[in-house]
């Protein structure tokens, strides 16, 4: 067992789908891993009215059909330091009851007052709830420490990003505040980090001199599935490309920093996010295309189109695809460009950055010399494929691309922790490495906010079929340019792939 201090997991919006989802198997599997703390509680809050054993029996219930796992003594054992209690989250007054819960359970298990505040709620309640805690001195960290994780939107665009900021900090440090990016959470993500800054063989690459540009996809086959409502006030934009992608952004274009802690590390991201070149209305006519998916029939399948989801405008222009060239002005990326695309019902579910290196500089083996690639595969069959030239056997001196790959399910007996088993872990042991720092949310929304105010009138949007790769005029992007983007398929090393 290790030495994390004890604490309560306070989740609000514990009725709801992530914590459901995502939250509960996180902290079970910790649990049989024995990663979390000697003596830990866990406090499901919602407004529906449970008991502790009804609540319970549907966290178990959830758990059994997700992780499909047996009934067992173990599952019953992390079951039991389950509760729950039902609040009018909006309510302060009600907050008093919340109080003598934490109070009874820090004694009962013993964790000398340490809570985290899990938000899982919708974010109109994230300004509310820690007023309310505070309100009751449940944010004081006089009796054990405070933490306060909140997921993914941070505000709906820069104003509102600023003002939940100041909400946030009226009651809570910076300190104690965990923004959830489950992006930076992934193995794979970290991974850039110690693959760039332990190797001497591709640092000394990694810029402008021998880059000749970058790709980041992250691709979908899903659509919004039940989100539609909360999905068509957001758009990929937001969604996906305000946070997750500018996140590996981050980390494929930092410096490197000179230590490894989270000071570091995120002063580091952030510069970054301060380089990003600001785009006016001139430079995205030219460098931003976005999509919506139009229905098609894949495999016999009818997918219907974004319009026609549930709780989706049946007039809506919001984006479900986004494709945009960036480019960061520092010493390192000066004249690189940043391709970068996410979008949903696309061929297939995969994120991968791409490297492209530029070409020798006398082709002593004609043109046609394949280009060195180095293509990072963030999810799934998650490793490492590169790319170069090599003598075609036979007569004369042609060369063929040929590839030298890394997998991860090759690295035998390595138990790799989901994003969510990650971050709760770092939240539990106070690091917040992995967690999105204020300012540097505010100088994503920096970037972003042009994007936002350019297009939000009078986007032009481009229809794409399910299952195809997005617009066309994506391809344009690169094509015009003598580029391509890699249409790869969920394998690492195949490429080419469309559903149609
Ligand atoms: C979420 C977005 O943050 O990330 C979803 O809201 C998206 O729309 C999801 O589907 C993608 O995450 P992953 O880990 O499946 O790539």
């Amino acid at each position: 067992m290790n030495q994390l201090d004890n604490n309560c997991i306070a989740i609000f919006g514990a009725s709801g789908d992530l914590t459901r989802r995502k939250l509960i198997p996180a902290l079970y599997h910790l649990y049989i891993t024995e990663q979390l703390s000697a003596s830990f509680s866990i406090l499901g809050i919602s407004r529906t009215e449970y008991s502790d054993d009804a609540y319970r029996a549907r966290i178990k219930d959830a758990l059994i059909e997700s992780e499909k796992l047996e009934n067992s003594e173990q599952l019953d054992e992390f079951c039991a330091h389950i509760h729950y209690q039902s609040l009018n989250t909006a309510d302060q007054d009600s907050y008093a009851v919340l109080k003598g819960r934490l109070t009874e359970l820090s004694q009962q298990y013993d964790t000398a007052g340490n809570v985290i505040y899990y938000l899982s709620t919708p974010p109109s309640l994230y300004g509310v709830i820690p007023e309310c805690l505070a309100a009751h001195d449940l944010h004081s960290e006089k009796d054990g420490w405070k933490r306060l994780i909140v997921e993914k939107p941070f505000g709906y665009d820069k104003k509102s990003a600023v003002a939940l900021d100041k909400q946030l900090h009226r009651f809570f440090r910076e300190d104690q505040i965990y923004r959830i990016d489950h992006y930076l959470g992934k193995e794979t993500v970290q991974n850039l980090l110690v693959f760039r800054f332990s190797n001497g063989l591709f640092e000394p690459l990694w810029n402008r001199n021998y880059i000749d540009h970058v790709e980041i996809t992250s691709a979908e086959s899903i659509g919004v599935e039940e989100r539609g409502g909360y999905y068509d006030g957001a758009g990929a934009m937001r969604d996906m490309f305000q946070n997750h992608l500018l996140q590996v952004l981050g980390m494929v274009a930092m410096e490197p920093p000179a230590r490894i802690n989270s000071d570091a590390i995120r002063n580091e991201t952030f510069k970054v996010f301060q380089s990003l070149h600001p785009l006016d209305e001139t430079r995205l006519k030219e460098d931003l295309v976005l999509g919506q998916y139009t229905a098609s029939d894949i495999r016999g399948e009818h997918m219907v189109g974004y319009r026609e989801e549930h709780g989706v405008d049946e007039n809506s222009r919001t984006e479900t695809y986004v494709a945009l060239k960036l480019s960061i002005d520092n010493w390192r990326w000066n004249g690189v460009p940043f391709y970068v695309r996410t979008g949903k019902r696309l061929p297939t579910r995969v994120t991968e950055v791409v490297i492209h290196f530029k070409k020798t500089p006398h082709p002593v083996f004609g043109q046609n010399t394949p280009d060195n690639k180095l293509v990072i595969r963030i999810q799934p069959d998650e490793g490492i494929l590169m790319k170069f030239g090599l003598k075609k056997p036979g007569a004369g001196f042609e060369s063929q691309e040929v590839s030298m790959e890394f997998r991860y399910d090759s690295l035998d007996g390595t138990e790799v922790l989901t994003a969510y088993e990650r971050l709760l872990l770092d939240s539990i042991k106070g690091d917040p490495t992995l967690f999105a720092r204020s300012d540097a949310v505010l100088a994503c929304w920096d970037f972003v906010q042009p994007i936002l105010d350019i297009t939000q009138d009078n986007p032009t949007l481009y229809g794409y079929a399910c299952g195809t790769w997005g617009p066309k005029e994506a391809d344009e992007l690169l094509t015009r340019e003598g580029r391509q983007w890699r249409f790869p398929c969920k394998n690492l090393t195949d490429a080419d792939y469309c559903e149609l």
